[in-house]
C-alpha cells in the first residue's frame, strides 16, 4: 500500500513497519539520502500549517525528491477551481505523489477514488491527521519502549481534533488504553464506544497526557466561554502537572495556545515532549514518502 489516508485501518505490522523505518532514518548520520531524485511530489495545502507542511518538506528534501508546493491561496483556486480540479491538475503534469490537507471533511476518501498517484493525508478536517499520530505513537515508543499497556489521556477538544481520532485508532491497534477528557461542548459522543470520557483528575493520571489545542478558529458562538474558565477547568496548569506520575510525559500536537490548555512555563518543563515530537515529524514523514514513492 502506498497511500495513507487514515490510521483507522492500519493493521499493527504496518504500523510498525513505518516506525521501524522512521526509527532507521533518525540514526541515518548523512543529513541527505537521495534515493528519490528522480520522483516529483506535490505538497497541496488547502489549509494553513506550519509543522505539517515544513516536516513533509524537509523530509523530502532529504530524501532528494523534487518537491512542488502549492498555496491554495496563490492558485487558480482564488478563480473558483475545485479541489479536484487542482488535484488532477498536478497529476497530469506528472506527480508520482500528492501530500493533502484538506478542510472539508468527507472529500479525501472520494478524491483518492479519483485520482491515480498515492495520497498522503496531511489533515482532513476533524477526521484523520496520520502522519501526526505515527509520530505521537513513534515519541511514546521512544520513551517508553512499548506501546502495549500504556495508558494515554487525549484531553481537551475532542469533538474538532483530527489528531485525537488517528491516535486513537492506532493506540487502539498498537494496545495501549485511550482515555479522553472534554468539556460537553468538545466531545465526540461517537467516539465513547472506543474510549470512555473520565474527570481531570483521572485522565491525569496515566502514562502519557496528551493535551489538545481548544480549536478556536473552529468554535461558534458560546462553545468557549472563556479563555481563562476553560485553562482553569481543562487546562494543563502548573499544578495539575504536579499531579501526574513520575515517569508520565506531556504531549501536544502544537501550535499551542500557551496558558490555555497548557500553561506557558511547561511547553518547555523536562517531561514535556512538544518539540521531540516536531523533530520526530521527519523521521516519520520521510518513512511515509518513501512508501508513497518506492
Ligand atoms: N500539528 C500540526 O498539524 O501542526 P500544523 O497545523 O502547523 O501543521
Amino acid at each position: 500500500e502506498r497511500e495513507l489516508l487514515g490510521l483507522k485501518d492500519l493493521s499493527a505490522s504496518e504500523l510498525d513497519s513505518i516506525l521501524l523505518r522512521a526509527a532507521y532514518w533518525e540514526s541515518h548520520t548523512e543529513k541527505r539520502a537521495p534515493i528519490l531524485e528522480d520522483r516529483f511530489i506535490a505538497n497541496m495545502f488547502f489549509e494553513n500549517s506550519t509543522r505539517t507542511r515544513f516536516s513533509f518538506e524537509m523530509a523530502q528534501k532529504r530524501l532528494g525528491t523534487q518537491v512542488l508546493n502549492f498555496a491554495a491561496a496563490a492558485s487558480s483556486m482564488e478563480k473558483g477551481e475545485s479541489i479536484y480540479d487542482t488535484v488532477r491538475t498536478l497529476e497530469s503534469m506528472g506527480i508520482d505523489a500528492g501530500v493533502i490537507r484538506l478542510k472539508p471533511i468527507g472529500v479525501l476518501e472520494e478524491l483518492a477514488k479519483q485520482v491515480r498517484v498515492p495520497l498522503i493525508n496531511a489533515g482532513d478536517g476533524n477526521n484523520e491527521h496520520p502522519t501526526q499520530a505515527l509520530l505521537d505513537v513513534y515519541t511514546m515508543r521512544k520513551q517508553f519502549g512499548e506501546i502495549r499497556g500504556l495508558t494515554v489521556s487525549i484531553i481537551g477538544d475532542v469533538k474538532h481534533s483530527r489528531v485525537a481520532r488517528s491516535n486513537l485508532w492506532a493506540l487502539r491497534t498498537l494496545g495501549a488504553t485511550v482515555k479522553f477528557c472534554a468539556p460537553d461542548s468538545m466531545k465526540a459522543p461517537e467516539l465513547e464506544a472506543y474510549a470512555p470520557y473520565v474527570s481531570m483528575e483521572e485522565a491525569l493520571n496515566a502514562d502519557v497526557v496528551m493535551m489538545l489545542r481548544a480549536q478556536l478558529e473552529r468554535h461558534g458562538e458560546g462553545i468557549l466561554k472563556s479563555k481563562s474558565e476553560y485553562r482553569a477547568q481543562y487546562g494543563l496548569t502548573t499544578d495539575r502537572a504536579k499531579t501526574m506520575k513520575s515517569h508520565a510525559i506531556i504531549m501536544h500536537p502544537a501550535p499551542v495556545n500557551r496558558d490555555v490548555e497548557i500553561d506557558g512555563d511547561l511547553v518547555e518543563a523536562p517531561n514535556s515532549k512538544i518539540f521531540s515530537q516536531m523533530s520526530n515529524g521527519v523521521p516519520i514523514r520521510m518513512a511515509v514518502v518513501e512508501r508513497a514513492l518506492r
